[in-house]
């Protein structure tokens, strides 16, 4: 476990005494955007599956709740797509160039999902439906705007 864990940190060190490489911060603004999404994803399921009944999400609905609006937030959700990565990564991403051509749209996208996951991490483990519903339209709105089908 030591010798991974040194193994990690001098690879680190190595990584970044190294000049990047071309497309590497945006293949790495690639993975963290998806990252935080399916973060999001997982807390925003899980209320979901609390809501419809399940008992093991319900025993932590407030977590769930508190996990999507720290994550759905929209300073962090707009540093994970401040790069411009068009035609400049490796990692496959379904992000769209409209992203940046229009970033005023795509903020105010960003503003929708930040403030209905507030509104369902204000309701706490009293969410309900009608919160849900306001919050997937949120990323339905931005998928169908500024995402690859
Ligand atoms: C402001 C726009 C926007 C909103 C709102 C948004 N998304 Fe996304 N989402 C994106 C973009 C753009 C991508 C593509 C990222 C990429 O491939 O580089 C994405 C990708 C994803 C992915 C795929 C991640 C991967 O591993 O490739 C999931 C899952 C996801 N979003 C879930 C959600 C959920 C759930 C919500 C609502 C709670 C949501 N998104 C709200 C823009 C948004």
């Amino acid at each position: 476990m030591k010798t991974l864990i040194a193994a990690a940190l001098s690879s680190l060190v190595v990584a970044t005494a190294m000049p990047a490489a071309a497309g590497e911060a945006e293949d790495a603004a690639v993975k963290f955007r998806q990252q935080l999404m399916g973060g999001i994803a997982a807390s925003a399921t899980g209320v979901a599956m609390a809501v419809k009944g399940d008992e093991e999400m319900q025993a932590v609905l407030g977590k769930l709740t508190a996990m999507l609006a720290a994550s759905a937030d929209y300073d962090i959700i707009k540093a994970a797509f401040a790069l411009n990565t068009t035609g400049e990564t490796e990692a496959k991403t379904t992000a769209t160039a409209k992203i940046w051509d229009e970033p005023e749209e795509f903020d105010a996208a960003i503003r929708k999902l930040a403030d209905a996951a507030a509104a369902v991490g204000a309701m706490g483990a009293d969410v309900s439906g009608a919160e849900l519903k306001e919050l997937f339209g949120t990323c339905k709105g931005c998928h169908d705007e500024f995402r690859e089908k």
